[in-house]
């Protein structure tokens, strides 16, 4: 088994984020210098994954324009000295073969995947959600990439949340099989406390047999009429082997405000260029509330 493609779904309608998502994709938001999406497709290719394709919808053409060249902008760049933003903006579009499909109505997280299966064909893939950032020593798709290969598995990457908070995830009903590592053998989405499996929270991360498309196929629609990857999901693992990684990393699901500010504190305290200078900043604002 061997991950060589992944799909980001990211065709979502953003609503979390309006007015500002209306018309810029809540992809393209800048966490700090670069649009969230980079983040995305940077983890992608740290986890050796050569062909990505992005589920976009008909107000996210600014992606596609992102990856591609410019050369008028480009050449600009090259006459006045300036380097350092030529290569950046060379390197966004170098970084790996990327495809689109659009997702026709936005029908859900499961339907978006379902888009992929000409492109995935049958070999096992990758999914990262467009909007979820994870920081980690180690790529976490590489993590879940390494656990799916061992198993020979589909894999989820979870991690422990709060009881209160896991109405908002699905919950993994696990048994271990080595540290970090579980066997999934049932899941729920966005239970009510007494309804959950355990703590394990499914958060952003997946890699699947290409079997999910016959199923997704046949979901019904779930939660919020939608076509809800869940409902493949607990198919997929009463069907096959699925592994459950407690992945070592950070995740900011920038697709909500809170989510979004706390990563672009975290990313920009950390960042060469205004780390010293954000620093500051906030010491000072901190002793003024
Ligand atoms: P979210 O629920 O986080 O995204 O979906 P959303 O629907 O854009 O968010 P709100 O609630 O309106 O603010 C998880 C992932 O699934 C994608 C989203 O783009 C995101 O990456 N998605 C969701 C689709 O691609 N298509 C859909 O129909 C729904």
């Amino acid at each position: 088994m061997k991950v060589r493609k992944a799909v980001i779904p990211a065709a979502g309608l953003g609503t979390r984020m309006l007015p500002a998502t209306k018309t810029v994709p809540k992809e393209m938001l800048p966490m700090v210098d670069k649009p969230v999406i980079q983040y995305i497709i940077e983890e992608a290719v740290a986890a050796g994954i050569e062909d990505i394709l992005i589920v976009t919808n008909r107000a996210k053409s600014a992606m596609d324009d992102y990856f591609d060249y410019y050369p008028e902008l480009e050449t600009r760049l090259n006459q006045a000295g300036k380097d350092k933003e030529l290569n950046e903006v060379r390197r966004a579009a170098d970084l790996a073969n990327i495809f689109y499909v659009r997702q026709k109505e936005t029908r859900g997280l499961g339907h978006a995947i379902w888009r992929a299966k000409r492109f995935v064909g049958d070999e096992p893939f990758a999914v990262l959600l467009g909007d979820d950032i994870m920081r980690a020593a180690k790529p976490v798709t590489l993590q879940l990439v390494e656990a799916a290969e061992k198993y020979g598995a589909s894999a989820v990457g979870v991690q422990k949340v709060d009881t209160q908070a896991i109405s908002r995830y699905s919950s993994v009903k696990v048994s271990p099989l080595e540290e970090r590592i579980f066997a999934v053998s049932d899941m729920n989405e966005k239970p009510k406390p007494e309804e959950m499996f355990s703590n394990y929270a499914i958060l952003g991360r997946y890699v699947l047999t290409s079997s999910i498309f016959e199923i997704l196929e046949n979901v019904k629609p779930g939660y919020g009429g939608e076509i809800q990857l869940t409902d493949g999901l607990r198919e997929l693992c009463r069907q096959e082997k699925m592994v459950a990684v407690d992945f070592e990393g950070r995740r900011y699901d920038t697709g909500n405000l809170n989510g979004f500010l706390e990563a672009t504190i975290d990313f920009a305290l950390d960042h060469p260029d205004t780390g010293p200078w954000l620093r500051r900043f906030i010491k000072s604002r901190a002793g003024e509330l």
